[in-house]
């Protein structure tokens, strides 16, 4: 681990390098991996088509560099520790060696049922270490993985293997969530009716009856049977595609981020070594799950590349009880443990007492990712939870990154409530205003911008690279658009102010309002909707739905039921509108334009300041919208 950062000048060191040589630096990173040829030239690059290559003309194969780098000297430690959702069943570990046999077997199996080099597959499963298993089975052969987390409804999920045109569905019969069984081959077996694909392959986990498709349906245990448990990596190119992960926008359609292999596989492991300060031997917990990009770099593929113990939970943090994630961590005396703050707030909510019968002295380092923490929630995890011992690291990234992009390195960068600190090396932050100039210097506040490439940034969004160009790199030119409000203090300290664009971030889940409105209107009795965020005490936002309808002979709370059903079944439930208010018209402006910006005042409660109305084509519509507020 000779690229690890120990001291606070170590690291401005560090970061000066990066940005003064960042190929140089780079190129320094990449060499401790196994490459089957090494790179031409590190960067080639433009922020205007956009088009990034790192590493260029390098060949290797992720997974090489998970299993056969650690098969001989670590062989024998846990890779993954799994806990699943029901206390009194019993966990597994797997270790370096069994998931090297445990992946080839299943790559084996996935060749054999005719998936290729560039095929797309898409992954519906559980959090069940065969979900990680299928990830890298995939790498290992160059097939692209497309992980939809499990909670996204069948038209969510056939919309995703049309988009990228899989080939095959990975899946289970069923899922255990608390004390819940979540049917989720039939999900599967819905959206296969729009969707066809060739293969679907179906892990045990619930053992409840399933309709297996002839010729189409195959249990795991059975495609895994006796087939062989080596083989050969695929040669892969710096820049083949690894994975695809749709994630919202401010349009309609969710979008496929592409992520490649060379760049991404050195930025994970990177990251994950300096954030977290892992020591070899610790055992780190990601709370997330592997359907978000959380999941893929630091439950995946960060820790793993770098030789770690990785815990994998299945269930969820109230279940049994508000002790369970405290009953983790004593179990398997947990060192590193990362978390959103959507769920610290949640258990805060408990109180202390679920925390006090558990041994918590273990942790070491504390995380936060996918939503700003506010000062009450990073002081009650520091206090109750790190004991005041344990340095918290707020992370600031998303799925288009790849990488965590701003945090503090772990006992290493004085940490402030609510800031993720500083940039990592090799990440050029830029301050814009709304005209696109660069605001220099400390105390100032505008938008995110990163104005070099990093490695692991995302490379197009799939089959549309214009989408790309025109969200990321259109706003401000020659710069990676963010979509964030940042403040940058008196100390160059980054604080995330959340988004500036049409994008709601509902517990750490994106949600595009554009798309819950579009949910929304699939009811036939919705004229006309729309969708803002408001602040919610432990989601961090809430969904706020205004809705224009024909009432038929329905009661207002007949029609709130059915709307929020209808957003459950075409996305999931997590973009269930926590409140919907019917209502006569919308405040538009003259030209049509829906004034978000007072439906947003409205559901936030701050009533008494509109800020100017005076374009409003109808000023009334306001008046009734707030007498109705929910
Ligand atoms: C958006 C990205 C990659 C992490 C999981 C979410 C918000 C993420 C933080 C943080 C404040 C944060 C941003 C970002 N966000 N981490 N530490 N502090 N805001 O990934 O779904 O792609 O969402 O989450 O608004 O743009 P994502």
């Amino acid at each position: 681990m000779s690229d690890r950062l120990h001291t606070l000048s170590g690291y401005f060191h560090e970061y000066q390098k990066s940005v003064a040589q960042p190929e140089e630096f780079w190129a320094r990173i990449a060499d401790s991996f196994h490459w089957k040829k090494r790179w031409d030239k590190v960067l080639d690059w433009n922020f205007d088509e956009p088009n990034v290559n790192w590493f260029v003309k390098g060949k290797l194969n992720i997974t090489e560099n998970i299993l056969e780098r650690h098969l001989f000297t670590i062989g024998d430690r846990p890779a993954i520790i799994w806990e699943p959702n029901d206390p009194s069943e019993e966990g597994r570990t797997i270790t370096y060696r069994e998931l090297y046999h445990e992946v080839c077997k299943f790559s084996n199996a996935l060749k054999a049922k005719g998936i290729q080099k560039g095929d797309k597959v898409i992954i519906y499963m559980p959090m069940v270490p065969e979900a990680a298993i299928a990830m890298l089975a995939c790498a290992r052969i160059g097939a692209v993985h497309s992980v939809v987390f499990a909670g996204f409804s069948s038209s969510a999920l056939s919309d995703r293997i049309i988009d990228c045109g899989a080939k095959a569905v990975l899946t289970s019969d069923g899922n255990f969530r608390g004390n819940k069984k979540i049917a989720v081959k039939a999900v599967v077996d819905e959206a296969l009716e729009k969707a066809p694909v060739d293969t679907v392959i179906v892990y045990q986990r619930t053992r409840q009856d399933v309709i297996m498709k002839e010729g189409r349906d195959h249990w795991w245990h059975d495609v895994i049977d006796g087939i062989a448990d080596t083989n050969k990596a695929e040669e892969m190119d710096s820049e083949d595609m690894l994975f695809i992960l749709y994630t919202s926008g401010s349009t309609g359609k969710p979008k496929g981020v592409v992520h490649t292999t060379g760049g991404y596989m050195v930025y994970t492991k990177y990251s994950f070594e300096n954030v977290f300060q892992y020591s070899p031997g610790d055992v780190y917990w990601c709370t997330a799950d592997i359907g978000w990009i959380t999941g893929h770099s630091y439950i995946v593929y960060g820790p793993l590349l770098s030789g770690a113990t990785s815990l994998m939970f299945e269930g969820v943090p109230t279940f049994p009880d508000a002790g369970r994630f405290w009953a983790v961590v004593e179990k398997y005396k947990v060192n590193t443990f990362y978390t959103a703050p959507t769920a610290i707030r949640a258990l805060q909510a408990y109180g202390t007492d679920p925390i006090e019968p558990y041994d918590l002295s273990s942790l070491k380092v504390l995380g936060s990712v996918g939503e700003p923490i506010n000062e009450e929630a990073w002081h009650w995890y520091h206090t109750h939870v790190g004991k005041s011992k344990c340095p918290i690291v707020d992370t600031w990234w998303q799925t288009e990154t790849g990488g965590i992009m701003v945090s503090p390195l772990a006992g290493i960068t004085p940490t402030k409530p609510a800031y993720a600190t500083l940039p990592l090396p090799g990440v050029q932050l830029c301050i814009v205003d709304a005209e696109g100039k660069e605001l220099k210097g400390n105390s100032v506040e505008g938008n995110l911008c990163v104005k070099f490439p990093w490695p692991s940034m995302i490379r197009t969004t799939y089959g549309d690279h214009d989408r790309c160009k025109q969200t990321y790199f259109s706003t401000y030119k020659g710069m990676y658009f963010t979509g964030d409000g940042v403040k940058r203090d008196h100390d160059g300290y980054y604080r995330i102010l959340g988004r500036v664009d049409d994008v709601i971030n509902v517990s750490g889940h994106r949600m595009g309002t554009a798309e819950v409105e579009n949910a929304i209107n699939e009811h036939p009795l919705v004229i006309e909707s729309a969708v803002v965020g408001f602040p919610h005490e432990v989601k961090g936002q809430g969904i706020y739905a205004y809705v224009i309808c024909d009432m038929k002979n329905r009661t207002e709370e007949n029609l709130t039921n059915e709307i929020k059903d209808t957003v459950s079944k075409i996305i999931g439930p997590i973009a269930k509108p926590d409140k919907v208010q019917i209502v006569s018209g919308l405040p538009k402006t003259r030209s049509g334009k829906i004034m978000r910006r007072i439906l947003r005042k409205v559901a936030e409660g701050s009533v008494e300041n509109l800020g100017d109305t005076s374009t409003l084509l109808d000023p009334e519509v306001v008046e009734q919208i707030i007498a109705g507020r929910k």
